[in-house]
């Protein structure tokens, strides 16, 4: 028996920091109702694809109900992002049979990422093209069991900090542009830009938290910019 929806959600919503809201979708059972323009945008799509964008989308507007926010199309930039509502910043991320959301407002957090990977289908040879040797140091240092675990969290926490950036400076990045450390608590990670910031609109990156939990066979990250005041 693999972790179960209900579950899923509930551990993440007894981990996840105040003033996020964070939904679960089963990818082969959403409900989702496409409207004209979403309809027009997964046109020719897999239906494998139009199912797990449907399940985004309908946890999405679950996360976006318990901010209050009352259920609107959610469309697709060119740019692949969701285009949230004014006020609502937020992100998305499936992994087999599982689709995430997670929304908060913009007075609250600039910029949101997550995303969920399935460790025991990770691929090794993927941790080989995306680390930097300072990643395989203190990953190897964990010992050889942790590569386990380690190498689908580098991952993950690349993809989620890409999704919390990217909405905010438009910065293409790739996966040897910028280090993912380990906090120095448990479940907390640092991001650090390897080269200049494209956009030079976050000098310095300190800026954005990372947090993991680790979930059974999944791994989960959440990158977090906090607004100023919030
Ligand atoms: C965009 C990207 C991060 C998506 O990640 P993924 O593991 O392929 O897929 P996930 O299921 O976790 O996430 C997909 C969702 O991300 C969201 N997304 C897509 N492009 C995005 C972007 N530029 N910024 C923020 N979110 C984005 C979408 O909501 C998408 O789901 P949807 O199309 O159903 O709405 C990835 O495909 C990508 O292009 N990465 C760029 C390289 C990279 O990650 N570098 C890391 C270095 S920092």
């Amino acid at each position: 028996m693999g972790l179960g929806l209900t579950e899923l959600e509930n551990r993440i919503n007894t981990w996840k920091p105040e003033k996020i809201s964070i939904s679960v979708c089963a990818v082969e059972s959403a409900q989702y109702q496409f409207n004209p323009d979403e309809i027009k945008q997964v046109s020719g799509w897999h239906p494998r694809r139009i199912r797990e964008f449907a399940a985004g989308r309908e946890a999405a507007h679950k996360a976006l109900a318990k901010l209050g926010v009352p259920p609107a199309p959610l469309l697709r930039g060119e740019d692949r992002t969701p285009q949230w509502p004014e006020g609502i910043t937020g992100s998305i991320t499936h992994s087999g049979d599982k689709a995430l959301a997670a929304v908060a407002s913009c007075s609250d957090y600039l910029g949101i990422g997550i995303d969920l990977e399935q460790m025991s289908k990770f691929p090794e040879k993927v941790f080989w093209r995306i680390s930097l040797p300072e990643e395989k140091e203190w990953i190897y240092s964990l010992g050889p069991e942790s590569i386990q675990w380690a190498a689908p969290f580098l991952f993950s926490a690349k993809e989620s900090f890409y999704k919390a950036q990217y909405p905010l400076t438009h910065a293409r990045l790739g996966f040897h542009d910028v280090m993912i450390q380990l906090g120095d608590k448990t479940g907390w990670f640092t991001t650090k830009y390897n080269k200049e910031h494209p956009t030079r609109r976050y000098p310095d990156n300190s800026g954005f938290i990372g947090r993991y939990i680790l979930l059974e066979d999944y791994i989960f990250t959440l990158s977090l910019l906090k607004a100023q005041n919030s």
